[in-house]
């Protein structure tokens, strides 16, 4: 091969590649089910790492209720930053690879917004209010729900 031809060749694969890259990172690594969702395809300690991640969701959210009934908003802004944005970066890239680029958005508007409710209570302090952001909030964590799903792959895929 003339090295026209190589650099060519070098510049197609390149760019087969990029568009592979770019590909997985839209769409991630998944599968279509039979209940609807999307499943997230990974491995066993990565849906257990996240699914951890969830649960500590549901603890906070269950802290943050019963800090509003009892109007203490020190309680809600501390234990909603505790989930924010600070909570975020711990995954790792192999991981990341795998999840769809719009369940990361939601993902990290999900953590944005445990941010937004915190100032809210610290600033405004209405438990009415706070209540009702809470509410809203929560149509992140159920829209994702309806949406995906984490499966187990293959051991040997
Ligand atoms: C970006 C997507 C997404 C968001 C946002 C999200 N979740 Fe999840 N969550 C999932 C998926 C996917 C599962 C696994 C469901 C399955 O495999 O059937 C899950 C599972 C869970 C579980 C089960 C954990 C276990 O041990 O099995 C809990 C609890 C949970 N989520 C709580 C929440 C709460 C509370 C919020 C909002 C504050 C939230 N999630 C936001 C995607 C999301």
């Amino acid at each position: 091969m003339n090295s026209v031809k190589v650099s060519w060749t070098i510049t197609a694969v390149l760019a087969i590649m990029l568009a592979f890259v770019g590909f997985k990172f839209v769409t991630g690594s998944t599968q279509q089910t039979d209940d609807g969702r999307t499943a997230i395809m990974m491995t066993a300690p990565e849906r257990d790492m996240i699914l951890s991640e969830m649960r500590t969701f549901l603890e906070g959210v269950q802290t943050i209720v019963e800090a509003i009934a009892a109007d203490d908003m020190e309680t809600v802004a501390a234990t909603a930053t505790s989930i924010g944005m600070a909570a975020t970066g711990g995954e790792p890239a192999q991981l990341i690879a795998k999840l769809p680029l719009d369940f990361k958005s939601l993902g990290m508007a999900t953590h944005k917004a445990f941010d937004d409710l915190a100032m809210e209570a610290t600033d405004m302090g209405d438990a009415n209010v706070v209540l009702a952001n809470l509410g809203e909030l929560m149509l992140r964590c159920t829209s994702c729900h309806a949406g995906y799903r984490f499966d187990v792959e293959d051991e040997d895929s």
